[in-house]
């Protein structure tokens, strides 16, 4: 617990070692974003001065997690560092079997394969693109259950992550209980803005799904973040710990699948997890094709002893202060700069409404990429699209789906950027802003088939 005075967000850790960037010119930055296709996945993390383009696996180790790796057992088979990493999870997620994998889209592949059948729907509190994938290539389809208030970026609902039950029930009205495999819950939503559930929600779900029989499968990957969330906001949670409310969150569920990289604090990870016999015994063998041996899943040992020391440091308040602390300060600037995103800030990055910042560009010539792409222009800060692009195409009309979320991220990496580097970001955008006037779209020149924003190409119009 915090037993300082002040209510600041200062870091609960001391810097021992850094990593020297580059500085670069504007030219070099126009040629690396020219030779990069417009797309910021495409450019070279040496051209980068700031790199917000995902809080995933770009975390910082602590001294222990670097200790921990001298620990690694690379045994190929019931490594010990396997066992610390299961016991680990038991304690703190609570699930009974743990499958570890090589990131968390080999876990949501896993339960994916298994859980779905060919024309089953998949109802979830917004997609997430790999997520989302998993669920078609296993021939589901996928219906969005959240909340309406998440789908506009100017509600200040503090609980943007809540299932709609009655979204929920007229899909069950309408396709039948037995073709509704299980609900996919996703703790602070990314897509939607890193925005959390209520317990009070996670309750009426559970009990609607056990009315129903339907098993409700966590997206585990920022839960962490969004228990601090409900311990903040909801009524009666202001006292009770981090880790106690993620143990809650679980105990309602059947199981989850995690992306170590995000809340666990680690550069590479995941697991699958559950509570039933079958469906462990399902998995513990798929995973054998895919990922590797049911003790590694696709990691090293090292990486194991990592993860669960990680899961330790994560589930503090101490940490979680500073973690949602330093995106609020940068979203708190941008805000007071009049830079328009999506509100209540979230806990993992500041979403910019690329809508409203450059409202003169149809959706069409996507405007939250050629931001992303500014953004690089202008200071060496990569960004993230996550509007049109990563929307997708409908599989129905083949048409772009243009969805109500046009957004950049500016995602913040654990423990990695000073608060000096969130001015030189927020000076960054709002030079931007100013002369956002001049700026003109992008053409996609080229398409890949699967999660097109990974490696589309652009020309500006
Ligand atoms: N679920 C959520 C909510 C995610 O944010 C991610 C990854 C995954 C699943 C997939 O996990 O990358 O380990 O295979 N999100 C990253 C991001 C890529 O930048 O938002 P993974």
């Amino acid at each position: 617990m915090n037993t300082h005075k002040h209510h600041t967000w200062a870091e609960p850790y001391k810097i021992k070692m850094v990593e020297l960037l580059r500085m670069t010119t504007r030219e070099e930055r126009l040629e690396a974003i020219r030779e990069a296709g417009y797309n910021t996945f495409l450019t070279k993390s040496r051209d980068v001065y700031i790199d917000l383009l995902t809080d995933s696996g770009t975390s910082a180790m602590s001294d222990r997690q670097w200790a921990g790796l001298m620990l690694g057992d690379e045994a190929y088979s019931g490594s010990e560092n396997f066992y610390h990493l299961e016991q680990t999870v038991q304690e703190y997620y609570g699930y009974k079997y743990l499958v570890p994998t090589h990131q968390g889209r080999g876990a949501e592949h896993l339960m994916s394969q298994i859980l779905i059948r060919e024309g089953d729907r998949v109802p979830g509190n917004m997609y997430f693109t790999t997520t989302r994938l998993h669920q078609e290539l296993a021939g589901g389809k996928f219906v969005d259950v959240i909340v309406d208030e998440a789908h506009d970026p100017q509600s200040e609902f503090p609980f943007k992550g809540n299932v709609d039950l009655d979204k929920l029930d007229a899909l069950v009205q309408e396709v039948g209980a037995d073709r509704v495999p299980y609900i996919s819950l996703e703790g602070n939503v990314n897509m939607a803005g890193g925005q959390p559930f209520s317990m009070a929600n996670l309750r009426e779900l559970r009990a609607y799904c056990d009315t129903h029989d339907i098993p409700i499968m966590l997206d585990a990957t920022r839960t962490i973040e969004n228990a601090w969330f409900i311990r903040e906001r909801e009524e009666g949670y202001a006292d009770k710990s981090v880790r106690d409310i993620l143990r809650e969150i679980c105990d309602m569920t059947d199981g989850c699948t995690m992306s170590a990289k995000k809340d666990a604090l680690v550069n590479i990870g995941g697991f699958f997890c559950c509570n039933d016999d079958e469906v462990f015994r399902k998995a513990q063998n798929l995973v054998v094709v895919y990922e590797g041996l049911h003790t590694y899943g696709g990691l090293a040992g090292r990486d194991m002893e990592a993860m669960a020391q990680g899961i330790r440091e994560a589930v503090t308040e101490e940490h979680m202060a500073a973690r949602i602390g330093q995106v609020r300060y940068l979203g708190r600037k941008l805000m007071d700069a009049g830079i328009p995103i999506v509100r209540p800030i979230g806990s993992h990055a500041i979403f910019i409404d690329a809508r409203r910042f450059l409202p003169h560009i149809d959706q069409d010539d996507y405007p939250a990429q050629t931001l992303a792409a500014a953004l690089f222009i202008e200071a060496g800060v990569r960004t993230m699209e996550r509007g049109n692009v990563s929307a997708g195409r409908s599989p129905i009309t083949g048409e772009n789906r243009r969805p109500k979320l046009e957004l950049v991220r500016l995602t913040i990496p654990r423990r990695v950027y000073t608060q000096a580097h969130m001015d030189v970001v927020a000076e960054a955008v709002c030079d931007v802003y100013e002369r956002r006037d001049e700026i003109r779209g992008l053409k996609m020149v080229y398409e890949p088939e699967y999660l097109r924003f990974f490696q589309a190409r652009f020309e500006p119009l």
